[in-house]
């Protein structure tokens, strides 16, 4: 059976990574793989509810419980969705994970990134992403995409959004072989090729 993949989509908010994760989906399921595309927070069953709090809830939230939040979520996708498919053979797209929670609640809110990456690694019992693929945008262009109805995330305002940024940017440089930066003020079909070669280089190892 052929080997499963791992690939994880990432950056900040904007970025345009939901419609580049459609057609990465589109684009290996007529190479004739088995996709199954998956969201954090938020895949199946509990992680909807989780989301719905993560994203809706309109009461103060301490930093350290929105980051357990998102990896009590995290736990139940790699559990349920993502370990059994790769397992299978199938290749999974994750929009967002691990790496989210270390720009955003790290970066972005200031928790401390060495135990986040440690709670990172008990939530997804040490699977890797073999690939992740940032969507680096400008803060400015990214602000402009996600309009003007914000969900608790999207409101945190733009100096977050700029350390979020920065968060990928450096991780990044750390992970050279796992993580991928694509330029994404770029068009969608720009954006879409560079995809695609980062995604095919992958399969050459
Ligand atoms: P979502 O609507 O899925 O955003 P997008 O379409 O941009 O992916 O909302 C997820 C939000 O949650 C997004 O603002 C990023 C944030 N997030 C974290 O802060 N930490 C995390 O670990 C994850 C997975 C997401």
């Amino acid at each position: 059976m052929r080997r499963g993949y791992f690939i994880t989509l990432e950056g900040a908010d904007g970025c345009g990574k939901t419609t580049q994760s459609r057609l990465l989906q589109e684009y290996l399921e007529q190479q004739g793989y088995e996709v199954v595309w998956t969201r954090e927070p938020g895949s199946i069953g509990l992680g909807q509810r989780i989301r719905e709090l993560l994203l809706y809830y309109d009461g103060e939230v301490a930093p350290r419980c929105e980051a357990f939040l998102f990896l009590a979520d995290r736990s139940q996708n790699i559990e349920h969705v993502i370990k059994p498919a790769v397992a299978e053979g199938k290749i999974v797209i994750c929009d967002r994970h691990t790496d989210s929670t270390i720009a955003y609640q790290g970066y972005g809110r200031g928790e401390n990134i060495e135990e986040l990456t440690y709670l990172n690694n008990l939530a997804t019992a040490g699977m890797k992403p073999d690939l992740t693929i940032v969507f680096d945008v400008s803060t400015e262009v990214a602000q402009l995409r996600v309009g003007d109805e914000k969900d608790r995330m999207e409101a945190a305002g733009i100096e977050f959004h700029k350390k979020v940024r920065f968060g990928y940017l450096e991780l990044a440089k750390t992970e050279p072989e796992r993580i991928k930066v694509v330029n994404a003020d770029n068009s969608i079909e720009q954006v879409f090729e560079d995809t695609k070669r980062i995604v095919n280089n992958m399969f050459k190892k």
